[in-house]
């Protein structure tokens, strides 16, 4: 599907969404070889301007950078009615979970900046998504693809509330998936896993959703949910997923986050990311990608990500694609230290994407640790969050459970109540500070993404 000013384009085969494609979920050619296919909002950043309006509604402040408000006023839907749209979804969010999508909060935290030594012109920028519609940043990947999925219907482009959406999560991508499905008004099929949080299954269940229970069975690797999760999809039912590798849109409503921060005026010298699925960090970098291209920041951060030492798939998949590269293929000096060349980095994907399996696979062992969230058994996302930790300069880290806790009590200190998957960006920032990696003027943003649920 293309517009003019944005395309929706397989980063693995350079397959091209058809104009009469209403789900341009999926590459058409994703299944049966080993090349990574995932589909990637591709935005012609000559043919946008990033924008600069207040409106409390990221979905309204950025909807000029989607492609379904490009697909939308090329169709010849006025901004009026597309912002009309946005908001009669944006409403039945708030009847459902008491509170609609708002920007959310990115403020210098002087508690975190002083326990990690920062001096005053450097510290910790927290952002803050606990407060966000059901408690993390999830419902921005959904949100996004209700968008589209309302314009699609808005067009004539697909029959009005035919699906049947699906997800696999355990958690927060369910709670959201569950409530941005209700407030649309559509079925929803959730497969978690069989010892799922008793409360959790529960509130999906009042949400109207129909929850099914995957237990793991011996010998057969891999989340036994997302396997059950694959065969519903090839089965029809539409990938309402917080993962690009099923729903590669999902992530263009993640970048909202990065939007958000972009906009917010701090000159950051690192981000550092938990990353379980892979998709906040992949929507991370390319949010913040384009909002370089676009001039709203000088540079992009250095990307870090945090994974746990019980499952670190993509550090793994980072080591590997690290290993294609020369020595000496460092872009730069002094504070581009480390910055690997975008077409050195961009070669070395090319040729790992035709090789997923050597890159990407099933962590062998069950996970387990607190940060309950960021235990997937494989980085769906891997290649773009590898891309950005190659081209930025940044680290993937992997915490140990003393710093996951230490990392909590320290985040919780501040006030927000958020939980261990949530504050594990601040774990890899302890490390980052511990070994130097992160000195003391520098500007650091972490991500408060879940709240505390008991
Ligand atoms: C609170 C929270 N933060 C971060 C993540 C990681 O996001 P992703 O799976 O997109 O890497 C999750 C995933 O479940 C989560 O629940």
């Amino acid at each position: 599907m293309n517009t003019a000013r944005s395309s929706i384009r397989c980063a693995g085969c350079g397959w091209v969404a058809p104009a009469d494609d209403a789900y341009p979920f999926r590459c058409a050619h994703a299944d049966g070889d080993d090349v990574d296919h995932v589909l990637t909002r591709v935005l012609d950043t000559t043919a946008v301007r990033f924008p600069r309006g207040a409106e409390p509604d990221p979905f309204v402040r950025y909807r000029s950078l989607m492609h379904s408000y490009h697909l939308a006023t090329d169709a010849g839907l006025g901004d009026d009615e597309y912002v009309q749209l946005i908001a009669a979804l944006d409403r039945s969010v708030a009847a459902v979970d008491s509170r609609g999508f708002r920007v959310t909060p990115m403020r210098r935290n002087a508690l975190l900046s002083d326990r990690l030594g920062f001096s005053g012109s450097g510290g910790v920028w927290v952002k803050d998504e606990t407060g966000n519609v059901s408690g993390s940043h999830k419902g921005r990947h959904l949100m996004g693809l209700l968008i589209h999925l309302e314009v699609a219907e808005r067009l004539g482009l697909t029959p009005a509330g035919r699906d049947t959406l699906a997800i696999a999560s355990c958690g927060n991508a369910a709670l959201a998936a569950a409530v941005v499905a209700r407030a649309g008004g559509r079925r929803l099929r959730v497969f978690v896993p069989a010892d799922a949080d008793a409360g959790i299954v529960a509130r999906l269940r009042r949400l109207g959703s129909d929850v099914v229970a995957c237990p793991r069975e011996p010998g057969v690797a891999g989340d036994p949910a997302y396997l059950r999760l694959r065969e519903e999809l090839a089965a029809g039912a539409v990938p309402f997923t917080c993962q690009g590798n099923e729903n590669g849109l999902a992530i263009e409503g993640g970048e909202t986050i990065a939007y958000e921060i972009a906009s917010g005026g701090t000159a950051l010298d690192h981000i550092v990311i938990q990353v379980g699925g892979g998709a906040l960090a992949s929507a991370c970098a390319q949010g913040l990608r384009e909002a370089t291209e676009l001039g709203a920041i000088a540079r992009e951060p250095r990307l870090h990500t945090v994974q746990t030492t019980g499952a670190h798939p993509l550090e793994r998949a980072y080591a590997r694609v690290r290993a294609l590269l020369p020595e000496g293929a460092d872009a730069g000096r002094g504070s581009n230290a480390g910055r690997l060349r975008r077409a050195d980095v961009e070669r070395a994907l090319a040729s790992a994407a035709q090789h997923r399996s050597a890159y990407m696979w099933p962590w062998e062992s069950e996970p387990k640790s607190i940060a309950t969230g960021i235990l997937d058994d494989e980085t769906y996302d891997w290649r773009a969050v590898v891309g950005a930790m190659l081209t930025t300069g940044g680290q993937p880290l992997v915490v140990t459970e003393e710093r996951l806790a230490e990392a909590n009590e320290l985040g919780t200190a501040t006030g927000i109540p958020v939980d261990p998957t949530g504050s594990a960006g601040l774990a890899g920032l302890l490390d980052l500070r511990q070994s130097g990696a992160v000195g003391a003027d520098e500007r650091v943003a972490v991500l408060f993404t879940g709240v505390r649920r008991d």
